[in-house]
């Protein structure tokens, strides 16, 4: 058979499309391979687990790995002007850096030193501070430590006087830790300032920063359900948390490689995680743990439900009643009456939050 001169052009098109597809699938392979590779260098950097949890050896081993944020297709961006914690080169030498690295490691280890276990005195439950203020109070939206020096000293609206930062630090130890304070002249307590006046060295009085502390998401239309929260927590905290919110001792077992969420090692209910709005902000960018700012893992409403359903269980009472003596700056999701309004307490506690928001503009009108 006598090729024809279109068969011809049609094989020299198709050899050119061949080519073609060779060469762009080969681009598209080494896009592949460069893509991975940053990801997984990347992941080695934003998986910093503490020091303990890498030699992980426990029952909750298996499902209790970071969520593996690289799943996510997109991140959020971070402003360029968000926070950043200063550069550790910035340590000053000599005997305030001493104390400052000591601040730092009384936060990390808090339990080493303060726990049932601790070297120095038995005055807490055997959570770090470093449990809930993230890399020692330094990752965004962390609950970070970013702006609290320059807000101190300030007057408490919780005790009605005027508050040395050294109070604040006493009343994590009280509630969070649902402990006793050391005494606020020991070193200890001045290291932890040093730390914290460091963390804040750049920090203007009264500056808005993007990423302090712990984001206020937006109030759900209805109220926080705990029932809906359960779900979400078997689904994504129980795994490290434990099914009875317990927690996972450290191997040392002098401080926790997963800090319980509820029972009587947890915070009290004066804490400042007891507030449905600290809760649902700090679990949002932090948990499961492994989630950011750039790629949560819950969403607004998942956040709320499951602060109400850890915030529902059992777990030491703190007397309250000389908190808050000016009602008029109890914080809205304050869960103990009296209140400057008529709402009850479970509205105040689980939402809705919008009524009560308007109800006081109104008011302050
Ligand atoms: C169970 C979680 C938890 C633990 C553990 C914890 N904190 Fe806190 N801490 C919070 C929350 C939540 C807030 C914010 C409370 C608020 O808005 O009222 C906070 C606020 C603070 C603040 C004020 C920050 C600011 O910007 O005003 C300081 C200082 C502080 N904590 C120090 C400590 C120290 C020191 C420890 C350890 C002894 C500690 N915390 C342990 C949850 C915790
Ligand atoms: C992969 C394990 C893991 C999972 C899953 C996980 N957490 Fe955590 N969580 C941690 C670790 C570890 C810390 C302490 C972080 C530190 O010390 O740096 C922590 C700390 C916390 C804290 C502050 C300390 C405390 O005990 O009160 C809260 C609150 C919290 N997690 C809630 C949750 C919620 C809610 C979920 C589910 C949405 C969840 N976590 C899922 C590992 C996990």
């Amino acid at each position: 058979m006598e090729n024809k001169p279109q068969d011809k052009e049609v094989l020299k098109a198709l050899v050119k499309i061949t080519r073609y597809t060779i060469f762009v699938s080969l681009l598209l392979v080494i896009g592949i391979l460069i893509y991975t590779g940053l990801l997984f260098s990347g992941q080695s950097e934003s998986s910093l687990p503490q020091d303990n949890i890498s030699k992980n050896t426990t029952p909750y081993a298996a499902a209790a790995a970071p969520v593996d944020v690289t799943a996510a297709t997109s991140s959020k961006p971070v402003p360029a002007d968000a926070w950043k914690a200063p550069d550790s080169a910035t340590v000053p030498a000599g005997k305030q850096g001493k104390m400052i690295r000591y601040g730092k490691d009384l936060l990390a280890h808090t339990a080493q030193y303060f726990g049932p276990k601790g070297s120095i005195a038995q005055i807490t439950n055997g959570m770090n501070c470093q449990n809930c203020h993230l890399d020692a109070g330094t990752r965004l939206y962390g609950n970070n430590y970013a702006s609290f020096i320059a807000s101190y000293p300030k007057m408490s609206f919780r005790s009605g006087k005027m508050s040395p930062a050294s109070s604040r630090i006493a009343e994590c130890f009280e509630r969070s830790l649902a402990g006793k304070v050391p005494d606020t002249s020991s070193r200890e307590v001045q290291s932890i300032l040093a730390y914290m006046k460091w963390i804040g060295k750049d920090v203007p009085k009264k500056a808005k920063l993007f990423g302090n502390a712990t984001e206020k998401l937006a109030y759900l239309d209805m109220a926080a359900d705990p029932e809906k929260g359960k779900i979400v927590f078997i689904q994504k905290c129980q795994s490290c948390h434990g099914a009875s919110g317990e927690g996972l001792l450290a191997a040392d077992k002098k401080s926790y490689q997963y800090p319980p969420l509820w029972g009587k090692h947890s915070y009290n209910d004066g804490a400042g995680m007891y507030r449905l709005g600290n809760f649902a902000g700090f679990v949002k960018n932090n948990m499961p743990y492994g989630a950011t700012y750039q790629n949560p893992q819950l969403t607004d409403e998942e956040a709320w439900n499951v602060a109400a359903f850890v915030n529902s269980q059992p777990r030491p009472h703190r007397d309250q009643h000389m908190d808050w003596m000016n009602l008029d700056k109890k914080p809205i999701d304050f869960p103990f009456g009296p209140y400057a309004d008529n709402f009850s307490e479970k509205q105040h506690k689980f939402g809705p939050f919008k009524p009560i928001k308007e109800a006081q503009k109104n008011q302050s009108i």
